[in-house]
């Protein structure tokens, strides 16, 4: 993962417009999809006890739509009993991708991104 560490933080800064990669701390966790040793996807996430959070999940456009993402969301359900996450609500690859995967809606933060957006609150629960 450290390989990758300064390009994830670029996309993070990049698409996401800040960077989460914080690994002082100790409850973050990056998982990794590597497609002929290049970074294709990953996902950043926070955990305690048997609750996780997904921070961030990306794959790189020439990578999407070959199941990565789900992939990595997958094996967080392995792990986990609850997983909760936001979204926002014009993110409609991802809010599919989330329904697909057996997360629901259980809220949302009006004007949440850009002061303008709202952000739709999905868990997962085993
Ligand atoms: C959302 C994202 C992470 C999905 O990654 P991925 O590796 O392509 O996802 P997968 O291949 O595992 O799953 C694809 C699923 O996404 C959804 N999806 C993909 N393209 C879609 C589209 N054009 N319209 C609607 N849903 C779409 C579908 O549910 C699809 O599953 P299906 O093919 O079985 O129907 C990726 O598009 C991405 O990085 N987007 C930019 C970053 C982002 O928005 N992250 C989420 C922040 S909450």
């Amino acid at each position: 993962m450290l390989k990758y560490l300064e390009e994830i933080k670029e996309i993070e800064k990049k698409y996401f417009n800040c960077s989460f990669l914080d690994l002082e701390n100790a409850n973050r966790k990056v998982l990794i999809k590597e497609i002929d040793n290049n970074l294709a996807s990953y996902l950043i996430y926070n955990f305690v006890l048997d609750e996780a959070e997904i921070i961030s999940v990306y794959t790189k456009e020439k990578y999407q739509n070959l199941g990565l993402a789900t992939s990595l969301i997958e094996s967080l359900k392995q792990k986990y009993c609850n997983i909760f996450l936001e979204v926002n609500e014009n993110n409609i690859k991802a809010y599919n991708l989330y329904i697909k995967l057996g997360f629901i809606v259980y809220g949302n933060r009006p004007k949440y991104y850009n002061n303008k957006d709202k952000a739709i609150l999905m868990k997962w629960s085993r």
